[in-house]
């Protein structure tokens, strides 16, 4: 019989003496940020951060502080006891799932606000939700202290985003990047995905198919307006809301582009229904 060696910690505390131990030893810690509901997505970064690292940590903490009042706080989908048994058989170390006064006490008053990057798309569509993000994960970087931090490319803004801080703050960790993981029809894999209804399921692919041609389009040399008026009608005509934005930027700055070139990455979020779906695609050249 397997013996499960997954530790749970609740508080800062737990979590510190653990890490503590491993560090003193001189073992390399991976950590993976979460907000739970996982799904083979975050199953991608803990096997990344397995393979690479003595030791792996997880959070699950749906941080109250990226979502806006009128989004899905309430109704994020909340499954630990499904979590920790993935994470057991992923072989993770040490699960950090605490209560919110744990990463924001009493009295809490400080926040990360991320320029740049952090401004387009989402940084325009949902305000504050970046600086959510950029506070959560400065914490979660302080008391888990790790050698790295795993993030999906599904998240590419919040990828470039947490790249920004820690450059800027000058953290003691690396942040690794890794590919979107898809269904077998090209929907990118996000616990928002549980949102769908079975017609919208089906209809759900859409949004990827779109990146794709627009891509080919865009590689064959056409300007990038007329493939995004495209792309947007046929989403609207499937049921899609119309996009929040679909746009063609520099992977690196998230510069607006109006044709391809090296580094340009295309970038979409738009609503099926009560589901807000993104999702970006390079746009490989020659
Ligand atoms: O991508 C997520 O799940 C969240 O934004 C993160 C990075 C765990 C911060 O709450």
């Amino acid at each position: 019989m397997e013996v499960s060696t997954l530790v749970l910690a609740r508080t800062r505390a737990e979590l510190r003496d653990r890490v503590a131990a491993w560090r003193r030893q001189g073992q390399l810690i991976g950590f993976v940020p979460t907000m739970g509901a996982l799904h083979q997505g975050h199953a991608a970064l803990v096997r990344r951060a397995r393979a690479e690292c003595d030791r792996v940590v997880v959070s699950i903490f749906v941080n109250p502080t990226q979502f806006g009042p009128n989004e899905d706080f309430d109704r994020y989908p909340r499954t630990e006891d499904a979590d920790r048994a993935l994470l057991e058989s992923l072989g993770v170390d040490l699960l950090f799932a605490p209560p919110v006064r744990e990463i924001y006490p009493p009295g809490d008053s400080t926040r990360v606000v991320v320029g740049s990057v952090a401004e387009p798309m989402e940084g325009e569509r949902r305000p504050g939700f970046f600086t959510g993000v950029a506070t959560v994960c400065t914490r979660l970087f302080a008391l888990v202290s790790p050698d790295r931090a795993y993030f999906g490319e599904k998240d590419w803004q919040q990828l470039l985003v947490v790249r920004r801080l820690v450059e800027d703050l000058g953290l003691p960790l690396t942040i690794e990047a890794v590919a979107t993981v898809r269904e077998a029809d090209g929907l990118a894999l996000s616990s928002r995905n549980a949102y769908l209804s079975p017609a919208e399921r089906a209809v759900a692919p859409l949004l990827h198919r779109c990146l794709v041609e627009a891509a080919e389009a865009l590689r064959a040399g056409e300007p990038f307006p007329p493939v995004r008026e495209r792309a947007v009608q046929r989403l609207v005509r499937s049921g899609f809301a119309a996009p929040d934005y679909l746009d063609l930027r520099d992977e690196g700055t998230l510069v607006p582009l109006a044709a391809a070139r090296p580094g340009a990455r295309l970038f979409i979020a738009a609503r099926l229904g009560a589901t807000r779906l993104i999702d970006n695609l390079a746009v490989p050249l020659g």
